[in-house]
């Protein structure tokens, strides 16, 4: 598994401010999407493309577009949500599936409540959304959903990552000959007893969206 660990002063300086718990909810959706804009940017490194000739008004002019099919960007809910509008501002044409997961905050095992995907992945390029990598089981469910379906080429986006979650994520797919990677926006400390990054940010989907 590919891990690429944010390192740019402006996405820290973005996070910085997203992690104040006085940042309230409009500033940090904002934030979130720039955010995720910015981590875009390294994880569609490797998007497919397909050489394409323009004329310019003085002259040809080799260049790319995307290749088809086009890749699909997957939030998951109801967190990865808040992620979708700066993830659709750098490839506005992605096709958009959406998967529902929650966690027992007890157990904190993953079920899934919603799925609108494609039946068949196969050749897609997929881009997970979800902002918190904690203890890995919604990310690794999730990947898994999309194996299932014959996705060969998974990226997951997330705005942080604790290094518990990495190592459930490493250790489940050390075998896998799929290629999966990891963009994210810092490496934090550990989990608390709670199952939340520390120092982290708090609950990502109550900061987006408040508590319901
Ligand atoms: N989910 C969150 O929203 N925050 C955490 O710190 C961990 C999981």
């Amino acid at each position: 598994m590919k891990i690429h660990i944010a390192d740019h002063p402006l996405i820290t300086h973005k996070l910085t401010v997203l992690r104040d718990e006085r940042t309230d909810s409009p500033t940090f959706r904002r934030l979130t999407e720039e955010i995720v804009t910015l981590l875009a940017y390294e994880a569609t490194r490797e998007v497919k493309v397909e050489s394409v000739n323009v004329k310019t008004p003085v002259a040809m002019a080799q260049g790319l577009h995307l290749a088809k099919p086009k890749p699909v960007v997957v939030p998951i809910l109801r967190a990865g949500l808040g992620m979708l509008e700066g993830m659709s501002r750098l490839i506005p044409t992605a096709e958009i599936g959406f998967l529902g997961m929650v966690r027992d905050e007890k157990t904190l095992q993953a079920t899934t409540y919603a799925n609108r995907l494609p039946e068949d992945l196969t050749g897609r390029q997929c881009y997970i959304l979800d902002p918190m990598l904690a203890t890995g089981g919604t990310l690794v469910a999730a990947i898994e959903f999309l194996l299932a379906k014959g996705a060969t080429d998974i990226t997951a986006i997330c705005i942080l990552a604790a290094p518990e979650g990495i190592a459930v994520l490493e250790k489940a797919f050390a075998n896998s000959k799929v290629a999966i990677k990891l963009v994210t926006g810092a490496l934090d400390e550990k989990l608390n007893e709670h199952g939340y990054i520390v120092p982290g940010l708090g609950d990502a989907g109550d900061r987006l969206y408040g508590v319901v």
